[in-house]
């Protein structure tokens, strides 16, 4: 009988595993409309997809899925709604951890962290420490993030390493390495 490990295997040469997916979490509300549910029941089910996905990535060898969880823009929403995706964002990382490690999950995060409150911030930091140790999938949590804000954070830093008397082009394996995503394919 063929093993788990060998057909994992057997599946990744087979077919073309992209080596990063990224997902926009979307819809949870209407989700939840639909069902005459509040739109907080959508989130916690957006939460349920996402664990799937990130068994599924796992198994089938994707390397880095990205889920845009939280955006800059998402701070213009009703305050009670962020503030329950923040206490949300605590209680998923508290219950999933253990599962994350069985499966050899790596956290990370690409965003602004730095602005989060405290407690999504301090268990978002932890998180990323227990699950530095394993090997398999990296799953990368898009929080407070803005593309524009990427950008003008990886021109500063390069506009600081340069003097005045560099008058060299900028390169694309410079800029790309003062983005949030160096390192990731
Ligand atoms: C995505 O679902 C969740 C977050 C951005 C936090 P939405 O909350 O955008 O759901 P809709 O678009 O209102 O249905
Ligand atoms: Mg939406």
């Amino acid at each position: 009988m063929i093993s788990e490990e060998e057909l994992k295997t057997k599946i990744t040469k087979s077919r073309n595993i992209p080596s990063h997916i990224a997902i926009i979490m979307d819809g949870n509300g209407r989700w939840a409309r639909k069902k005459g549910l509040p739109r907080i029941s959508g989130h916690k089910e957006g939460i349920n997809s996402v664990r799937e996905i990130t068994r599924a990535c796992g198994e089938i060898g994707v390397n880095f899925l990205t889920l845009y969880t939280f955006s800059q823009e998402n701070w213009r929403r009703p305050r009670i709604e962020v503030s329950a995706l923040m206490n949300l964002l605590v209680e998923t990382i508290r219950k999933e951890i253990d599962e994350l490690m069985d499966n050899n999950v790596r956290l990370q995060v690409i965003g602004k962290i730095e602005e989060l409150p405290e407690r999504p911030r301090v268990e978002m930091l932890e998180g990323i420490k227990r699950t530095a140790v394993n090997s398999g999938l990296t799953l990368v949590l898009a929080l407070n993030y803005s593309g524009r804000t990427e950008i003008l954070e990886a021109v500063n830093k390069i506009l600081l390493m340069k003097n005045d008397e560099d008058k060299s082009e900028l390169t694309e394996q410079l800029f790309e390495k003062q983005l949030y995503t160096n390192g990731i394919p």
